[in-house]
């Protein structure tokens, strides 16, 4: 549905920390050329966020200010209310709730948000005739919603990956290149601003598993479900791990995965073993890669950067820039009413090829009693790898399965720790056949 509009383009802002503050700067470095693409100005008129005195870059000063964000989505005239505080609960929701009610289109870049309450509030949206837009809250700069929801429509999805955090996939990139360990390189990350404010969020896959749940919905036309969501984080990947997984011809990723499976849908956050011949274990640094695969498109990737203020505002405006040019499209490709739940694919349902590292003291038997576990679960083996010799005491080893089931490599992790010549627990990582 699209509908001309000459009269400017009203919009609030809530929350003016790096996006919000890049958002103003897109609106007031781009203004003629959105004028033009939009036909019609955009002007801000209201901004709210805690500090009104902070330096930000970009002068707010003429602009009416409200010190409760909630205040300001339920009083300040504008066409959208555009959500830029985070957080899925609290003054956000609380917010976005207000501008809904006040028939205002609320824009957001909170992924916690609409991973948690997406449905409600697009009901909320769609029954009073206004758009929730968040394409800036799944990667950034990458436009996925859009992708998932207008260029790919024709298309049934099989499977939605990526890589969905800057964070972990900067961390996992330059631990293998500095050869550094993982708090050294986390702590860089947060200096350089990627990590969310709670970076146990990015480092224990919780913001990939907020993507993931907004990227499923979108591909697989059901309510978003974070609860059905399995994660694994990556505070366990060390340098040893990087470097054996190069020697085997896989780099390790975190990858956020939804696919439809013979027992439903499956959406699982964990660490993957990746074939260093597929793409997307060259997309390294703080870079994001979503890939879409559709029964008529075949494989589409999209790579970009994932987080910072130019592509998050990038991204914002976008979303502005749709209602000022008056087009429509369902929250979630289909309205949200008609959103249809999809059985649940349990992770113990999952099956797939291993990695798994152990350290053990090197004396004999140890690798029988290893392989017995194995057997005894009916594991196969595809291959397996000792790095050095040290008799009597420990060394790494290394084995990679052939697919089993996620249950039956459990009972075998579990059988292989109590062995008493594995110091440590064992480290399973799954290999992704790309
Ligand atoms: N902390 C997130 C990331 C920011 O590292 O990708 C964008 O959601």
């Amino acid at each position: 549905m699209t509908g001309a509009n000459s009269s400017p383009l009203r919009v609030a802002i809530a929350g003016l920390g790096t996006v919000g503050a890049g958002t103003l700067r897109v609106l007031r470095d781009n203004r003629d050329l959105l004028t033009q693409r939009c036909g019609r100005t955009i002007e801000v008129i209201a901004v709210s966020a805690r500090d009104r005195k902070r330096d930000r870059g970009v002068d707010v000063a003429g602009i009416p200010w409200f010190d409760d964000a909630v205040a300001m989505a339920r009083e300040a005239p504008a066409d959208i209310f555009v959500e830029l505080i985070g957080g899925s609960d609290g003054p956000a929701r609380a917010a976005c709730e207000a501008a809904l009610s006040a028939r205002r289109h609320v824009v957001t870049a909170n992924k916690a948000l609409i991973a948690r309450h997406g449905v409600v509030l697009a009901k909320h949206a769609e029954s009073v005739g206004v758009t929730l837009a968040y394409e800036a809250a799944v990667a950034g700069g990458i436009p996925i919603i859009k992708t998932l929801r207008e260029g790919l429509a024709a298309n049934r999805f099989t499977r939605v990956y990526g890589i969905l955090n800057g964070t972990c996939n900067y961390i996992l990139s330059t631990m293998r290149t500095s050869q550094r360990d993982f708090g050294n390189v986390l702590a860089e990350a947060q200096a350089l601003g990627y990590a969310e404010a709670d970076p146990s969020f990015d480092i224990d896959g919780i913001d990939t598993a907020h993507k993931l749940a907004i990227l499923a919905s979108l591909a697989f036309g059901t309510p978003v479900n974070f609860d059905a969501i399995h994660i694994e984080g990556i505070r366990h990947i060390s340098l040893m791990d990087i470097h054996l997984a190069e020697e085997l011809g896989y780099r390790i990723k975190l990858l956020g995965i939804a696919e439809m499976t013979d027992n439903g849908l499956q959406q699982r956050v964990h660490p993957c073993m990746v074939p260093l011949d597929a793409p997307i274990a060259h997309v390294e640094g703080a870079f994001n890669a979503v890939v879409c695969h559709g029964n008529f498109v075949n494989t589409i990737m999209q790579v970009g950067p994932g987080a910072g203020a130019g592509p998050t505002a990038s991204a914002v405006v976008a979303d502005i820039i749709d209602i000022a040019r008056g087009r429509r499209t369902p929250t979630f490709t289909v309205p949200a009413s008609e959103l249809a739940e999809i059985p649940v694919s349990p992770m113990a349902r999952h099956h797939g090829a291993c990695y798994v590292r152990l350290i053990v003291v090197d004396r004999p038997g140890v690798f029988a009693d290893v392989a017995a576990a194995l057997r005894d679960n009916n594991i196969s083996m595809e291959a397996v790898l000792q790095r050095g010799r040290r008799p009597g005491e420990t060394v790494p080893v290394v084995l990679t399965t052939h697919e089993s089931d996620e249950g039956a490599m459990r009972r075998t992790l579990e059988a292989i720790a109590a062995l008493d010549a594995v110091t440590e627990p064992p480290r399973m990582i799954r290999i992704e056949p790309f």
